[in-house]
């Protein structure tokens, strides 16, 4: 299903494109374009171009894999999740790797990163639904995450479903919402809308 968000400038047609479902088709996602999706995310900016990200991956052809990572989502994200043919989880190394300094940007880098990723798989006409609704400390436990990488999200990866289950119509129908640019863009100081807005 399309559900192109309703822009009030003009924006790239991919970036307009992308929204989250929590439908999928019941159709696997070639390793070749996985592949090419962690290219885009490895070709992400970060500070000091330390690329704090990782990500563990789980194809539901591995039944074993895909289970235990869907294990790592809180109940209401894995009971729509299941119906993805690929998950992800996301990390941040949270210390630099040359000095063990904290890295403040960390996350911001690892969201740039699984962004990228998104925008590469709305070109390739898959569509991804990221997840905050994780289980942290079962994640560091299950897949024994070094003490200074924090768990951040998990990605849910598919096809669009050619048909809405009935138990979704509503939330996948939802329009799509945003704050208007004034309620986020200042110039003066905060509150203070951009003159650019006026
Ligand atoms: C970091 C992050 C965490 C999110 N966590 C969840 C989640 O746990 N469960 C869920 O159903 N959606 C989650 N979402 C999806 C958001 O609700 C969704 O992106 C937002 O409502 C905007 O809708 P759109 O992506 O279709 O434009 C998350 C999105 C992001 C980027």
């Amino acid at each position: 299903m399309e559900k192109p968000a309703p822009a009030d400038h003009p924006i790239q047609d991919l970036l307009a494109r992308r929204w989250s479902p929590r439908s999928f088709a019941d159709e696997a996602v070639p390793g070749k374009i996985l592949l090419s999706l962690f290219e885009a995310a490895r070709w992400a900016p970060s500070s000091f171009n330390e690329q704090p990200w990782f990500f563990l991956i789980a194809v539901k052809e591995d039944r074993e894999a895909f289970e235990r990572m869907l294990s790592c989502l809180v109940p209401g994200n894995q009971a729509w999740a299941k119906g993805a043919p690929v998950l992800m989880l996301t990390a941040a190394r949270l210390a630099f790797e040359r000095d063990a300094k904290p890295n403040r940007h960390a996350f911001h880098d690892v969201g740039l990163a699984a962004m990228s990723l998104v925008i590469e798989a709305t070109a390739r006409g898959l569509f991804a639904h990221q997840m905050a609704g994780i289980e942290a400390e079962k994640i560091r436990a299950s897949y024994g995450l070094p003490d200074d990488v924090d768990p951040a999200t998990a990605i849910a990866l598919g096809y669009p479903a050619d048909a809405i289950p009935e138990d979704m119509t509503e939330r996948e129908l939802a329009p799509r919402s945003r704050k208007a640019l004034e309620d986020f863009i200042f110039t003066e100081g905060w509150g203070k809308p951009a003159s650019l807005l006026r």
